[in-house]
């Protein structure tokens, strides 16, 4: 079986986010139909995995078996090098129930502080996994590396956003314009892999 996406398919998007919708139609160049995980009233699974990957292929796999169409999902994070990686595939768990993250980027803070590094390189990392109904699946992943600053910087973009200057430029995620941001980001990076390996 050739793994190729035909345009107008349906593709499910395993979020139960609908504003994320539309950023995926986007990303995929509006060549799919996109129905979400929470629209068909599919459970979430708990993500288990340890990886980036393994948690992306986990909840496409899932939503692709459940919902007889091919689905997409997504996981990412940021990581810092002198916390081995963390927050990880925890950076959506250290905002806390409240998703506040302000106490995230305070905890990102406070242990690279408490580390005593001068170094505070760090990345974010995107995971996109395509699978077939029970079938075989695709999995890539883009990365942008960068270097965190304290206090966070600018009011656009969400997330890490405020604290993470990627390498080569004096802006901050959260400083720069929209367009500027996703030019360079793990999720462009990642989804043109995905396109490259799935489009004609
Ligand atoms: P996910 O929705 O489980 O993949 O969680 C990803 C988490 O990583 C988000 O809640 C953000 O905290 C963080 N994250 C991922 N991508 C970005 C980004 O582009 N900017 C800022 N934070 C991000």
């Amino acid at each position: 079986m050739a793994l190729k996406l035909e345009a107008g398919t349906k593709l499910v998007a395993a979020t139960h986010n609908p504003g994320k919708v539309p950023e995926i139609a986007a990303l995929l160049d509006g060549r799919f139909e996109i129905l979400t995980a929470g629209q068909l009233g599919l459970p979430e699974p708990d993500e288990t995995e340890a990886s980036f990957v393994g948690n992306a292929l986990l909840k496409a796999r899932h939503a692709a078996d459940l919902s007889g169409h091919i689905a997409l999902a997504d996981d990412s994070g940021l990581s810092v090098t002198a916390l081995d990686g963390a927050p990880g595939i925890f950076s959506a768990r250290w905002a806390g129930p409240t998703k506040d993250f302000a106490l995230a980027m305070d905890k990102v803070a406070e242990r690279i502080e408490a580390t005593g590094t001068e170094n505070y390189s760090a990345w974010f990392t995107s995971a996109l996994a395509v699978a077939w109904p029970n079938g075989p699946a695709v999995v890539v992943e883009g990365r942008v590396d960068g270097t965190l600053v304290f206090p966070g910087r600018g009011t656009r973009g969400f997330g890490y956003d405020p604290i993470f200057m990627p390498d080569g430029h004096d802006l901050t995620f959260g400083e720069m314009e929209p367009a500027a941001k996703d030019a360079m980001s793990h999720r462009a990076r990642a989804f043109a892999k995905l396109k490259a390996a799935l489009f004609d």
